[in-house]
This record gives structure tokens, C-alpha cells and sequence, in this order.
């Protein structure tokens, strides 16, 4: 095996084959230095004396393979864990600085804690008293959950060699530093390292680690992005700062499905789930307005209803404007495609405006037959009926496709009191009266069949 002859810069692990005083890619001073990473050399691999072990696929139990899981109680983050924290597994929970991370997991702490398991919370942000003022407010100063403020790997390492928890939660991985490594705490070369210590550490004693990961604005630089391969499961918090909802979004789970979310609520006394979240996003809705469509959505394994509002005005620009809130910009520039050449309505001239309501990101194909009709029904100035909801994919040819998990779709309608559907789909399904689409085109007639009806 033969060292590496590189330089490698201690902030952004950026490589060069020469020395310099600054690095080239992150503008940090003096971070250069010898890449002492040992390199296997390709094709040098020779066969040595010990063997691995293997094991028969076939002669598996379930009891071998399911894993062992806790739950908290929360049922909102059990589900995104896949029904619960599966033992001796390593998470991360990214989201934005100040959007309830800290919270929302002394919350889970607690509830693991009395469901008997030993957990330990380390902040590396906030001394005890601070963690302490925090639990009280959040009615949990009774939770048997041990508290640790500190930064430093080996002492964390010690700590829980000694007091052997089933749970540890390291809050935030930005903050703990590896004496071994040189750069600063919250470089990618340090929470690397920290991670991949805390990770290897947990599988080895069978205890779980529940990492926070704080995602900065400009990028990934020290964003927990790197800590995501090592982990078994990366779980995101999301929310708009100026709503109370926030959404904990499963990315990445060897244990269970992704894209499953859970919905809480940023209270007084903390993070509440809530368990009927399409009540809650359509809570918000008023009389019927041009431009406002409910979206029967599905996220993860879960149907969800929302709300899609659009907002279609004359543009004094040469370049209209595009502007999107919690959809992919790209898909409205599709959708309007579709519209303006298969059903010859132009939106050119046209600032247009979109936005999910409640702070709510969606990423769902099944989005686009709603957000075409919340664009119809805004530039028309045509109020869609308030019992209505709606859902497909549009293809370019103007075609529309059926979506996935359509029953369950429509069961959420009517539940929450929805009498009508319009999607593209052939039978009449869970008792909604269902209006069948084939064609954008017959969208479009059907939001001008609006007019009709509200003008005569
Ligand atoms: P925090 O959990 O500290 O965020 P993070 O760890 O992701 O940085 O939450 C910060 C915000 O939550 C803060 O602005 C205050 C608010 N908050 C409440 O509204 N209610 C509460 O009970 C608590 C504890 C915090
Ligand atoms: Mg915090």
C-alpha cells in the first residue's frame, strides 16, 4: 500500500497535487496540508490469510432479520422511523437552525426514556441549565433523561462506555470535536470524523445514536450531507418559520420506507403532533377563491389533503414572473407548457404565482392536474367548488395518467367531507362522484363549465 502523494485542504477536503498557502476551492488560509489518507492502490489488492464470514440467504428466520424496535409513543416520529427506533442504529435529523430540532428530540428523549430506555442527551449548544429551562417548559422536567453538556468525542465516548444508555442523543454533531483532527469543529474533516466515531461506537455497544445536524443556507460545506451515507436513517425537519407547522420528512431509512412524514405543530409547551393533518392544512382555507384547489396527495403511506393556490396577474415585464412556494419550479414551467400548447391557453404576459399552503413541500407528479386547474381557475377568475378535489399527472402530450394509491386518495376526501373528484381514473371509486378526465383539454373545458354555472 502506498501513500497518497496529495495535499488535502482540513476545511473543505478539497484535493490538489501541490502544496499552497491558501486553498484554491474554499479560500481558507493556511488548511492545506500532506494527504495522509493511505490509498489501497488499484489492483494491488493481494489474498491474504484470514476469510470473511458468510451466511445462507435461505436459512434466514424473520426473527433473524426484522430488527429489534422501541417505541417512543410519539406516533408522528415513529412512523418515520419505520414503527419505531430499531436498537443499535444511527440517525440524523437535519433541518434549518431554530426550526424545533432540539425540541422535538428532548420531547422523543423523554418519551423513550419512560418507555424504558436508558437515554442520555449531550448538547453541545445549550449548558444544562439551559436544557433544563427548556424541559420545564416543555413539561418534562420529571422525564428520567440524563442530561450532557459537551463537545468534547472522547469524553462522550467515555461517558457512554460507562453508563452503558440504549439512547444517545448528540445535539448537534456541528458542535463535537475529535482531538485526532486538526480543523475546527463543524468542518467537513471533523464531523466526519465525529460521526463515523459516534456511528462505529453505537453498532459496536448496541446502543442508538440519534444525531442533530444543523443545514446551512450557503450550501453543504458543514451540513450534515456527509454524515448521510454512514447513518442508517436521515430524517429532515422542515416548516416556513412563520407557520406553526413542521413536517419531519424520512429521506433515507435502511429499517423502513422513505418519504413517510410526520406532521407536529410548534406550540408554547413545544412540538404537538398532529394526527389529522389534512384538517389542519385546509384549516386555513376561506370562501371559495379563484385560484384555490385542494390537492389530494399522498405522502409516503399516508393520504393528505392541501391546499394549492394560484395567483395569475398581468405582467409588466418583458420576462414574466415565475414564482413558486413548496413545488419544483421546473414542473410549473411544464405544466403551463402543456397548457399553452395543447389547450391553446397562453399564459405569456402573465406573472404567475403558486403556493402550497401551510408551508408544505410536495414533490408528487400527481400534484400537476391540481396545480393546472388552480392556473385555469385564476386566470379565468373562475372559483373552483369548495367540495371538489383533484389529482393526476399530466404528460406532454397533454394526456393524463392515473395516480398511485387513487382509493386511498379518495377515502381521505370523504372523510374530511369532500363530494366530488376530479382525476383521471375509469370507475367510480369510494363513493365520490367522480368526474373523469382524459385530456388537459377536458380540464379546461370543465374550469369554464365553472363559469357556466356560476354565471347562469
Ligand atoms: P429549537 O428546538 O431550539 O430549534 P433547533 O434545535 O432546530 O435550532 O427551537 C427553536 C424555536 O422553537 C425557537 O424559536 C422557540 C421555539 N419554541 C416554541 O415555540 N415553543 C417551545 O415550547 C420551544 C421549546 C421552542
Ligand atoms: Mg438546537
Amino acid at each position: 500500500m502506498a501513500k497518497s502523494d496529495s495535499y488535502v485542504c482540513s476545511k473543505c477536503d478539497h484535493t490538489t497535487s501541490k502544496w499552497s498557502g491558501r486553498c484554491e476551492s474554499c479560500g481558507e488560509w493556511n488548511s492545506i496540508s500532506r494527504n495522509t489518507k493511505i490509498s489501497s492502490g488499484a489492483g494491488k489488492a493481494s489474498i491474504g490469510n484470514a476469510r470473511g464470514t458468510l451466511i445462507e440467504l435461505s436459512g434466514l428466520s424473520s426473527e433473524d432479520v426484522l430488527p429489534k424496535r422501541t417505541v417512543s409513543g410519539m406516533e408522528e416520529f415513529d412512523r418515520v422511523l419505520g414503527g419505531g427506533l430499531v436498537s443499535a442504529s444511527a440517525t440524523l435529523v437535519g433541518g434549518d437552525p431554530g426550526i424545533g430540532k432540539s425540541t422535538l428530540l428532548l420531547q422523543a428523549a423523554a418519551r423513550f426514556a419512560q418507555n424504558g430506555l436508558k437515554t442520555i442527551y449531550i448538547s453541545g449548544e445549550e449548558d444544562r441549565a439551559q436544557i433544563r429551562l427548556r424541559a420545564l417548559r416543555l413539561g418534562l422536567s420529571e422525564a428520567s433523561v440524563l442530561l450532557g453538556a459537551e463537545t468534547n468525542l472522547r469524553n462522550i465516548l467515555t461517558t457512554l462506555a460507562e453508563e452503558k444508555p440504549a439512547l444517545v442523543i448528540i445535539d448537534s454533531i456541528q458542535t463535537i470535536w475529535a482531538d485526532s483532527v486538526e480543523s475546527a469543529p463543524g468542518s467537513v474533516s471533523q464531523v466526519r470524523a465525529t460521526s463515523h466515531e459516534l456511528t462505529n461506537f453505537a453498532k459496536r455497544r448496541g446502543l442508538s445514536v440519534i444525531m442533530v445536524g444543523h443545514v446551512t443556507k450557503d450550501g453543504q460545506i458543514a451540513g450534515p450531507r456527509v454524515v448521510e451515507h454512514m447513518v442508517d436513517t436521515v430524517l429532515y425537519f422542515e416548516g416556513e418559520r412563520g407557520h406553526q407547522f413542521r413536517i419531519l420528512r424520512t429521506v433515507k431509512n435502511r429499517f423502513g420506507p422513505v418519504d413517510e412524514i410526520g406532521v407536529f405543530e410548534m406550540t408554547g409547551q413545544g412540538l404537538s403532533q398532529v394526527i389529522n393533518p389534512s384538517a389542519l392544512f385546509l384549516s386555513e382555507r376561506e370562501e371559495p377563491s379563484p385560484g384555490s384547489v385542494v390537492f389530494a396527495g399522498i405522502e409516503g403511506t399516508r393520504p393528505l389533503l392541501v391546499e394549492i393556490q394560484a395567483l395569475v396577474s398581468a405582467s409588466p415585464h418583458n420576462l414574466p414572473r415565475r414564482a413558486v412556494i413548496g413545488w419544483d419550479s421546473a414542473r410549473l414551467a411544464m405544466v403551463l407548457a402543456v397548457l399553452e400548447s395543447r389547450c391553446s391557453i397562453p399564459f405569456t404576459g402573465y406573472d404567475v404565482y403558486l403556493n402550497v399552503a401551510g408551508g408544505l413541500k410536495i414533490s408528487e407528479p400527481a400534484a400537476d392536474l391540481a396545480v393546472a386547474a388552480a392556473l385555469l381557475s385564476a386566470l379565468q377568475n373562475i372559483p373552483l367548488p369548495t367540495d371538489t378535489v383533484i389529482f393526476g399527472e399530466i404528460s406532454l402530450s397533454g394526456a393524463l395518467r392515473p395516480a398511485n394509491q387513487t382509493e386511498n386518495r379518495l377515502k381521505e376526501a370523504k372523510k374530511l367531507g369532500f363530494s366530488r373528484a376530479v382525476a383521471p381514473t375509469l370507475e367510480k371509486q369510494a363513493g365520490l362522484k367522480h368526474m373523469r378526465q382524459e385530456k388537459v383539454v377536458d380540464l379546461a373545458s370543465f374550469v369554464s363549465g365553472m363559469f357556466q354555472g356560476v354565471a347562469h
